[in-house]
């Protein structure tokens, strides 16, 4: 009798079908790196965890997130799991997380490289949404190789229904999404030269051309062209002129004050905006994308929003000439008529190079040659340079502090001593807290990070990572998270959809203007969508990246995976981000004395450009998850 039930029992236990999820479709798999593979680990190789192969699975990337449908027909899931032994230079650490219908099932301690794998097993009767879920362990993504070994399902007796791999619908976040049509003068709304070499300013004018510009007071040595609104010339002095602009169009008239500082290198005032090439087309940039880029920075409309510099970053470079000057390759085959084609239209051309014999893509670098570069760029007419440390790790394996400083001074130096303003961007990763020097060398931004790429692991890590950095930031000196990967981008030649879901993609923005970054769009501007537009074209969202005053936001307070970020403004009111971390819609409070505001206090959103009135203590919203909602609070007067 009770071997017959024991029987029966295991009968009904293996009575299921076991379908592996190696045989879904991994395309919805959501991961902070690669993408998921069938049997394979992330990076290609058989899985094995600690020693142990396994004929099955799947092998993905912290942060990672799968849904898959099972309609209730299954009874279980089962899986090995742990990190992959592939090589890599560092040791990951993760955590595996079954979920059911939104309830957590399963979840495994900490497992780190090289421990053998853990089972997992969760109860899936009833179930219909199973998410297979990888978190970092808490020390961010790098190295978490992670794999579902074996990873199976057992589905119920007798099911017909399949499990089917899903992409979750991500709804379109509430943003504004119209252009206006009468002029209105937007950011940045300073900007700035040194007296005596050639200066460029295109007023950011929203609304239909044809437009006419006037201009009040601006100062000697510099024209106004009236029908572009391209100030262009030389500055005379030193000084700060306050200039009143006036456009009209045939739907009405506008004025704006905008300030012009002469100064020795008095740029990025503001956090330079503009697009940069590597995101999209990496070494497959060519002249011609470079001024379809400058095209299409005009007919979207983004140069009316302050988009400016169109940079061309690594691969242009071929060898020297027998002077030692640099030249460029095929690919670009007349860089001084590039940069009057970018000048032409009111907008600035930058370039990119390394202190190292050679570039990050092995292209030909600037070490011992920074005079020469410096001069053949200025020549050329160049406005900004990338510079990638690279290959200069040969030349100094272990920098210390003043290693790590030398070549950027070099080049400081040999920027400064040539004929025009090149705005100076210095790459190396964050190395040696570059954020408490990088002004001293005279980097107008520096990057504080590694590379960023589309998924939420890479840019909410780096963005939320700039949590302490807000004391560096300033006027013509800026922390740099690095390049936006909002639209279609790939790093070339192919592109794809930002695998950011629209809600990320608005934190995405959010992080960036309230970080007071560079706003570098990493995009195909030829190929951007509607809400790609409307992302990158929100004035009063903009408003807050180039606000004056130039202070970096900061963290206030965090709960749970909510948290609230503010930065003061110039008029006197306040930024505040509110943002949503976790999985699931979370509700975030900001409360006014955590912003050292009392009484009351308007609030405006800035996505949709609402009020939303006033508010005696604080002001609480829900944010969907990986969302971001962003605030003007401006105190009752
Ligand atoms: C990397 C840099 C990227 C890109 C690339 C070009 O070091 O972080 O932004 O410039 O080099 O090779």
């Amino acid at each position: 009798m009770i071997i017959q039930a024991l029987t029966a029992a295991l009968l009904c236990l293996h009575a299921g079908e076991t379908i592996y999820l190696d045989t879904l479709d991994l395309a919805p798999v959501e991961q902070g790196w690669k993408t998921a593979q069938a049997r394979l680990s992330v990076d290609g190789n058989a899985i094995s965890i600690a020693g142990k192969g396994f004929g099955h699975g799947v092998g993905t990337h912290a942060r990672s997130e799968w849904t898959i449908d099972l309609f209730g027909a299954a009874t279980a899931f089962d899986a090995m799991v742990g990190v992959d032994d592939e090589f890599c230079s560092g040791d990951g650490t993760v955590v595996f997380v079954v979920m059911g219908d939104g309830k957590e099932l399963a979840r495994t301690e900490l497992i780190k490289k090289g421990e053998a794998a853990r089972p997992v097993h969760a109860e899936l009767t009833g179930v219909k949404k199973l998410t297979l879920v990888v978190e970092d362990g808490g020390d961010g993504i790098n190295y978490d190789h992670a794999d579902w070994g074996d990873a199976r399902i057992t589905m119920a007796d007798g099911a017909k229904a399949k499990p089917r791999s899903t992409k979750p619908a991500r709804p379109y976040p509430r943003i504004a999404m119209t252009q206006p049509t009468a002029p209105a003068i937007t950011q940045p709304r300073i900007t700035g030269g040194t007296p005596g070499k050639p200066f460029l300013y295109r007023v950011p004018t929203t609304g239909v051309r044809p437009m006419h510009f006037a201009a009040k007071g601006l100062p000697k040595g510099l024209a106004l062209d009236e029908s572009t609104g391209v100030i262009s010339g030389s500055l005379a002095g030193d000084g700060s002129w306050d200039v009143k602009i006036a456009a009209r169009n045939e739907l009405g008239s506008t004025e704006a004050v905008v300030t012009i500082v002469g100064g020795a290198n008095a740029l990025a005032l503001t956090p330079p905006m503009g697009w940069n090439s590597w995101n999209c087309w990496a070494g497959a940039v060519d002249d011609s994308k470079v001024r379809a880029a400058a095209d299409w920075m005009v007919r979207s409309g983004l140069a009316d929003h302050g988009f400016t510099y169109i940079n061309i970053d690594d691969t242009w470079e071929a060898g020297r000439d027998e002077q030692g000057r640099i030249l460029t390759n095929e690919k670009f085959p007349d860089m001084k008529a590039l940069a009057d084609y970018v000048h032409s239209k009111g907008l600035k051309l930058g370039i990119y190079s390394s202190p190292g014999p050679q570039t990050c893509a092995g292209y030909e670098g600037s070490y011992q040659h920074e005079k020469l570069d410096a001069d053949r760029y200025a020549e050329w007419g160049i406005d900004l340079l990338k510079y990638d440390w690279c290959s200069y790790g040969n030349i100094e394996p272990k920098p210390d502090h003043a290693a790590l400083m030398k070549p950027y001074v070099t080049m400081r130096d040999a920027l400064r001593g040539s004929s025009r303003d090149i705005v100076y961007s210095l790459c190396q990763y964050g190395m040696g807290n570059v954020w408490e020097w990088g002004d001293e060398v005279g980097g107008n931004y520096w990057r504080t990070t590694g590379d960023i790429n589309d998924s939420w692991a890479s840019m909410a890590g780096i963005g939320f990572g700039q949590a302490d950095l807000a004391p560096y930031a300033g006027p013509g000196h800026w922390n740099d998270p690095d390049m936006l990967v909002v639209g279609k981008v790939g790093w070339g030649p192919s592109l794809h959809d930002s695998r950011l879901t629209p809600d990320e993609q608005v934190t995405h923005i959010t992080l960036w203007s309230m970080l007071a970054s560079p706003l570098l769009i990493g995009c195909d501007l030829s190929q951007m969508d509607q809400f790609t537009l409307a992302l990158l074209s929100n004035d009063e969202v903009l408003s807050v990246s180039q606000d004056p005053l130039g202070k970096q936001a900061s963290r206030v307070s965090q709960e749970g995976e909510t948290e609230v970020w503010a930065r003061p403004l110039e008029d006197g009111s306040i930024a505040v981000a509110l943002f949503n971390r976790g999985r699931e819609t979370a509700q975030v409070v900001a409360m006014w004395d955590a912003l050292g505001l009392s009484g009351r206090q308007h609030v405006r959103d800035l996505w949709n450009h609402t009020d939303q009135g006033a508010f005696e203590r604080g002001y609480s919203l829900e944010v969907p998850r990986h969302g971001a909602v962003m605030l003007r609070v401006t105190p009752e007067r």
